[in-house]
C-alpha cells in the first residue's frame, strides 16, 4: 500500500544548528527557510535529497509535542518516517483494520507539505512512529 519514502523527520533543538550540519558538513545545498506550524507546535525545515527530504522539526510553543521527545533525546534523533500514500482515508481504514493505532481523532491534518496526513503510533510499528501523507499532486 505504501508509496515512496517522502521524508524521515528528525527532531533537533536547533534547527539553526542542524541545519549547519546537513549543509556544512554533509554538504546538502538544498535547504528551505523554516516555518512555522501552529497548530501542529512545530518549526519546520526542509533538506532536499535527490530522492526523499529531511523534515528538520523543532518545538514551537509550550505544548509542542516535541519537547517529550527532546527530553528523552535532548541533542535530538530520528522521529518519524513518511511514507506517501495514494489514499489518505483508505490508508487510515486499513491501518485500522490490521490493528495499527491512528493517532488522534484519525481525521487527517494538514501537514507540512500542505497535504493530509495521519501518524500510526510506534507501539504497534516496531518503535517507528509512522507518518502516512497523501502523494502531493503533481509530485511524481
Ligand atoms: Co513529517
Amino acid at each position: 500500500m505504501i508509496g515512496k519514502l517522502n521524508h524521515v523527520g528528525i527532531a533537533t533543538p536547533s534547527i539553526d544548528e542542524s541545519v549547519t550540519l546537513y549543509r556544512d558538513v554533509l554538504g546538502c545545498d538544498s535547504i528551505t527557510e523554516r516555518f512555522a506550524l501552529p497548530e501542529q507546535g512545530v518549526w519546520v525545515c526542509f533538506v532536499n535529497l535527490p530522492n526523499a527530504q529531511i523534515e528538520l522539526i523543532e518545538p514551537y510553543g509550550d505544548d509542542s509535542p516535541i519537547h517529550g521527545f527532546l527530553a528523552k533525546n535532548p541533542k535530538g534523533g530520528q522521529h518519524h518516517v513518511c511514507f506517501e500514500v495514494p489514499d489518505i482515508l483508505a490508508a487510515r481504514d486499513e491501518m485500522r483494520a490490521k490493528g495499527a493505532i491512528v493517532l488522534g481523532t484519525g481525521e487527517p491534518r494538514i501537514g507540512a507539505h500542505g497535504v493530509p496526513v495521519i501518524f500510526i503510533h510506534p507501539k504497534n510499528m516496531g518503535g517507528v512512529l509512522v507518518e502516512l501523507m497523501a502523494t502531493p499532486v503533481g509530485a511524481h
